[in-house]
């Protein structure tokens, strides 16, 4: 069976662009892959994280799986910080990583140029990153497109690792949906929706109630023609709108401009907003049933038991091939 793995960050409450880019995928394929999905909560502090929220954001973020439809038996869930190994793992593949491989990297020129005084973590980011794939040798990383240059990376690193030592890894390759890989900021549809972002009109989080949603989608920033055409260089806003929507209806993005052909845009912006109300409102109500419950707790020691030992032994093996023993 192949096997899949994908992490979020526990960095506030998740975006529509982290729904459709990374969970929607892992429930399409929980039926017929090997599924792995954790809480990267290691990579959230490459930035400062007040610990309490951070406590609160962990907790919130498996209940907003299991929410959205992810289901527990099918898949290995576990927070990254409660398996050592990776960590152990990644120090090991950074002796086998360039400097200048990391800072090429284009998230790390953009958060770096942003904040002058950032932390080492944030360079090395990348190389965690492939420690938690290379680990499991997985087929498929499910990502948003912001995060394929991450899994690239490390592919070379497992290629330059088994090139050195001998057949370690398995080489991962990124997958992602044709229509969802980008959903855009709704004000500044040139930028990604990300949950940093400093302007939240233009971020739709998992738990904003239905007013929130309607408003955001109807003030969404598009262009002064009349059609509703994908096109994104030409009109970002609109491309945005039908791809959210063919994202959540399961449709082309062809057969969306085919259904708003003749239609203004304020038709599409009430007809986007119905559909993320309609499934965000599913999402919310489950939430709420089980953020409290102890089944959560449960379902980590799962995880975390089932993980733990497939790194420790990625980890020997690593260790052995590269001489680190008695
Ligand atoms: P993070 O937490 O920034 O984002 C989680 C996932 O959501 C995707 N995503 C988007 N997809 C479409 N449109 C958007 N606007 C959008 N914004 C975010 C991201 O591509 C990602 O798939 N480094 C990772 C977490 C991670 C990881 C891993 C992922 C750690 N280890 C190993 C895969 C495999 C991150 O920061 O994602």
């Amino acid at each position: 069976m192949k096997k899949i793995l994908t992490g979020l960050q526990p960095t506030g409450i998740i975006t529509l662009g982290n729904y459709i880019g990374a969970i929607k995928q892992m429930i399409k394929y929980q039926d017929i892959y090997d599924s792995y999905l954790f809480i990267a909560d290691l990579h959230s502090i490459t930035i400062p994280q007040d610990p309490q929220e951070l406590a609160s954001n962990i907790k919130s973020l498996l209940a907003l799986y299991l929410a959205c439809g992810i289901d527990p038996k099918k898949n290995k869930i576990f927070i990254q910080s409660e398996n050592e190994y990776h960590a152990n793992i990644s120090w090991l593949l950074e002796c086998n990583t360039y400097y200048g491989e990391l800072s090429r990297m284009t998230q790390f020129k953009d958060k770096s140029q942003k904040n002058a005084n950032f932390t080492s973590g944030l360079l090395t980011y990348p190389v965690l990153m492939a420690a938690d794939i290379l680990t499991y040798d997985v087929d498929y990383v499910a990502v948003g497109l912001d995060q394929k240059q991450h899994v690239e990376l490390a592919r070379d690193i497992a290629i330059r690792f088994n090139k050195k030592f001998g057949d370690t890894f398995k080489i991962p390759e990124p997958l992602m949906t044709e229509e969802g890989t980008k959903i855009m900021d709704l004000v500044e549809p040139t930028k990604k929706m990300s949950k940093s972002s400093e302007n939240q009109k233009g971020v739709i989080r998992l738990l904003d109630d239905p007013n929130t949603i309607r408003k955001k989608i109807m003030g969404a920033t598009t262009d002064s023609d009349m059609e509703i055409k994908f096109d994104v260089v030409n009109k970002p806003g609109i491309s945005n709108l039908i791809n959210i929507y063919a994202s959540l209806t399961n449709k082309k993005i062809n057969e969306v401009e085919e259904l708003f052909i003749g239609k203004n845009y304020g038709e599409l912006k009430k007809n986007v907003a119905d559909i993320v109300i309609e499934e965000l409102s599913t999402i919310q109500k489950k939430y709420y049933d089980i953020i409290n419950s102890d089944e959560l707790n449960k379902i980590l020691d799962n995880g975390i038991e089932f993980t733990r030992k497939i790194a420790k032994n990625k980890f020997e093996l690593m260790k052995n091939k590269m001489g680190l023993h008695r």
